[in-house]
């Protein structure tokens, strides 16, 4: 009964998977599951579990060339993530050129929500709750 006992053990290994991880859906391939390390010189860490656990849509920070929010389902299907990247469009060719900057994009993607915060939970205000470095 080899083939049975297989079974079983990639049924508990899978189930308890999905237990140690349940922010994270079934099928939610596309995001990072480890946080991520945006710029180099003056860096700043992101975990998308932490942001995924408070229910924010992935359209809240990610939007296409129109500047509509992109939709959860189509952001999971993506295979390269550098598609995703902010530089593909917010660069020194950047129509709108207080939008060029790495700077003012993200304090003013992050920032606002950190001040407002959710259910009672706000975010780090304090330039070392973000930039690595400075802590
Ligand atoms: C609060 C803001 C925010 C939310 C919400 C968010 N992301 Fe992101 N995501 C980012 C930032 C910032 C980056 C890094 C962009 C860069 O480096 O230019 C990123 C990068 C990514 C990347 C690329 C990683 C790589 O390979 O470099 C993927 C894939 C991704 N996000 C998927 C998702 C998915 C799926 C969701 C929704 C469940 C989501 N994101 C929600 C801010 C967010
Ligand atoms: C596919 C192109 C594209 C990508 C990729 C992109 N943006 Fe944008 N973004 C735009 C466009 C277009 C606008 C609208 C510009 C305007 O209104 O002048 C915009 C506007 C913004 C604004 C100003 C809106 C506001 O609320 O004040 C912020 C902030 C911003 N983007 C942050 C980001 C961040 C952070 C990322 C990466 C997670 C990102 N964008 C990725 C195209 C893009
Ligand atoms: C829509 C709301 C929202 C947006 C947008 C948002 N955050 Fe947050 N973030 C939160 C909240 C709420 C918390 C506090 C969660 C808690 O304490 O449980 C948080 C916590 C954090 C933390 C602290 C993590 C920890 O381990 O304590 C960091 C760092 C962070 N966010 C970085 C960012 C960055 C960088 C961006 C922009 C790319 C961003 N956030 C955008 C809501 C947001
Ligand atoms: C909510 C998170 C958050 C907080 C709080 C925050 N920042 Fe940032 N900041 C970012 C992110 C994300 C970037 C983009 C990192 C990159 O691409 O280099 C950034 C970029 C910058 C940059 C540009 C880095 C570069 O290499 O272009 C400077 C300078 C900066 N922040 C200074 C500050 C200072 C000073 C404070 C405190 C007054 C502060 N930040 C607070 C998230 C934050």
């Amino acid at each position: 009964m080899r083939t049975g006992k297989i079974i079983i053990n990639v049924l508990i290994a899978t189930t308890g998977l999905l237990w140690s991880c349940p922010a994270v859906q079934a099928g939610e391939i596309g995001m990072p599951d480890k946080p991520i390390i945006i710029g180099t010189s003056n860096p700043v860490e992101f975990d998308h579990v932490l942001h995924r656990s408070l229910d924010i849509p992935c359209g809240e920070c990610h939007h296409d060339d129109g500047h509509n929010p992109r939709g959860n389902e189509e952001i999971f299907a993506i295979v390269d993530g550098k598609e995703l990247h902010c530089k593909n469009c917010h660069n020194k060719d950047f129509a709108n050129t207080f939008l060029q900057n790495r700077k003012d994009i993200f304090h003013t993607n992050c920032k606002p929500c950190h001040a407002v915060g959710i259910n009672g939970n706000r975010g780090p205000r304090k330039c070392n709750g973000c930039h690595i470095k400075d802590r």
